[in-house]
């Protein structure tokens, strides 16, 4: 291992970080983080802060999971890999199949097919959406919905329904045939619209306006998050979803709930479908499935879906997959995540630790002027958004946030900013003295400007 130095000086030499300028890690270097035990990080420089993000949405165990560390180094040992290309598969991958399978079983998911992380998932849908309906006699059914402020990955498809333009505009032209929805954002919308159902109804409506725009027969699906993570976590309407579902059935677009963030218990349910009593034709994951000690992925599919492909003729083959497709110690780690993840029940934990962070958050909005918005309040997914100003809703400026960002680590606890808001989304084993000092941390941070 190199040196501290080395490390602090050469962090980004070589090393092009993610969602970040190249010369902007050089200059401002990125936390080197060293270690990591239950809810908690360590740096380089002996800070050891509440994981206040779960690394990115995803430790949902916590880092100290020895079940799923054990699970890993056995399959290590008995088979590191094979493909599961050309006719094979590994005992792993089966298991893995039906402990997903029947982790989703309750939201009609009956297929799986396993990827590397959600942007492949996200892909995975999107490409089968296509395929299902040309088995279907409707290969003029091949454009998206979306939602703006979503976030589905990074691939050229993902990168076309994502509702960010920073996420979009450097990557034009995208995919033609993806239209964006507004979001069911309450704070803000283009209709000032503030009761809820109204907002919906409204947002439903150009849907319906769109879908008969575009012409059904050209529509091969609608993705959406149940609750929109990287956009700020923006929490639909109850009655969204589910309306968007019924629209979907009247004119056979298929619904890809991507539950990248939002599977395996971070809403409070097993599925953030669920949440909102909604059974999709597809599931996109990853993330909470191997509670990222592995990276793996998983597209899912109902029986609607399956059976399309199952009965069809030679064009029901999928030629569509990942080196790292099914990989045993993937499988491995997902089989014992999920063990852990019942076993532990997270979602039980999230519901109240999630109610106790939104109903701390509030209390800071009192306390802080700059906090224009509190969401959350569906298990461990909340956000401040903030303003310079509250009537005007005026963002509060980058370098602000920054600060607010580095003053809340300084304090104790690591948060995300996405766009001028700060999120979190910690670890379901979350216990209440903890979710109490990441609020006391973030109070400091917020102090701080
Ligand atoms: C909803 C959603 N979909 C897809 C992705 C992409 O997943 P990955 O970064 O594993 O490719 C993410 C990542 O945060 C996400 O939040």
């Amino acid at each position: 291992m190199k040196d501290d130095n080395f490390l602090r000086e050469n962090n980004a030499r070589h090393l092009w970080h993610p969602m970040a300028h190249p010369r902007d890690m050089q200059e401002n270097p990125p936390k080197i983080i060293t270690g990591a035990e239950g809810v908690k990080i360590t740096d380089l420089d002996g800070n050891r802060v509440i994981d206040g993000v779960a690394g990115l949405w995803c430790v949902n165990l916590g880092y100290s999971n020895d079940a799923v560390k054990e699970a890993i180094a056995r399959q290590l040992t008995d088979l590191p890999y094979y493909s599961g290309f050309g006719g094979c598969t590994n005992p792993m991958a089966i298991e893995a199949s039906y402990a997903v399978r029947d982790f989703f079983a309750a939201d009609g998911m009956a297929r799986v097919f396993f990827t590397s992380g959600g942007s492949d998932s996200v892909e995975t849908c999107l490409r089968l959406a296509r395929q299902y309906h040309r088995l279907r006699g409707q290969p003029t059914r091949t454009k998206y919905l979306s939602l703006k402020r979503g976030y589905h990955g990074t691939h050229l498809g993902g990168a076309s329904v994502n509702g960010n333009n920073r996420f979009r505009v450097g990557y034009e032209p995208l995919l033609p045939g993806c239209f964006q929805l507004p979001a069911p954002y309450l704070y803000r919308n283009p209709f000032d619209e503030t009761d809820p159902a109204r907002l919906a109804q409204l947002i439903v409506q150009m849907a319906e306006d769109e879908i008969l725009f575009q012409g059904p027969e050209t529509i091969a699906a609608f993705i959406m998050e149940p609750i929109l993570g990287a956009g700020g976590v923006i929490v639909p309407p109850a009655s969204f979803m589910p309306a968007m579902r019924t629209l979907c059935d009247k004119h056979g677009i298929l619904m890809i709930a991507d539950e990248v963030i939002t599977g395996f218990g971070r809403t409070g349910h097993w599925s953030g479908s669920r949440h909102w009593g909604v059974k999709p034709d597809m599931m996109s994951t990853a993330k909470g499935i191997s509670s990222a000690y592995f990276p793996v992925g998983a597209a899912l599919m109902s029986d609607k879906v399956a059976e399309v492909f199952e009965t069809a003729g030679a064009d029901g083959a999928i030629f569509h997959g990942y080196t790292y497709s099914a990989h045993p110690v993937g499988a491995a780690a997902v089989v014992a995540c999920l063990k852990e993840t019942l076993r532990l029940d997270t979602a039980a934990n999230a519901g109240p630790r999630g109610d106790q962070l939104f109903a701390g958050l509030q209390r800071l909005q009192d306390r802080h002027a700059i906090i224009g918005d509190v969401r959350g309040g569906h298990g461990l997914m909340a956000g401040i958004e903030l303003v310079s100003d509250r009537t005007a809703k005026t963002p509060l400026d980058a370098a602000a946030i920054k600060r607010i960002h580095e003053a809340t680590y300084q304090a104790g606890a690591m948060v995300r900013i996405a766009l001028n808001n700060i999120v979190m989304s910690p670890p379901l084993v979350i216990t209440e003295a903890e979710v109490d000092a990441l609020l006391s941390a973030l109070d400091a941070g917020l102090a701080a400007v």
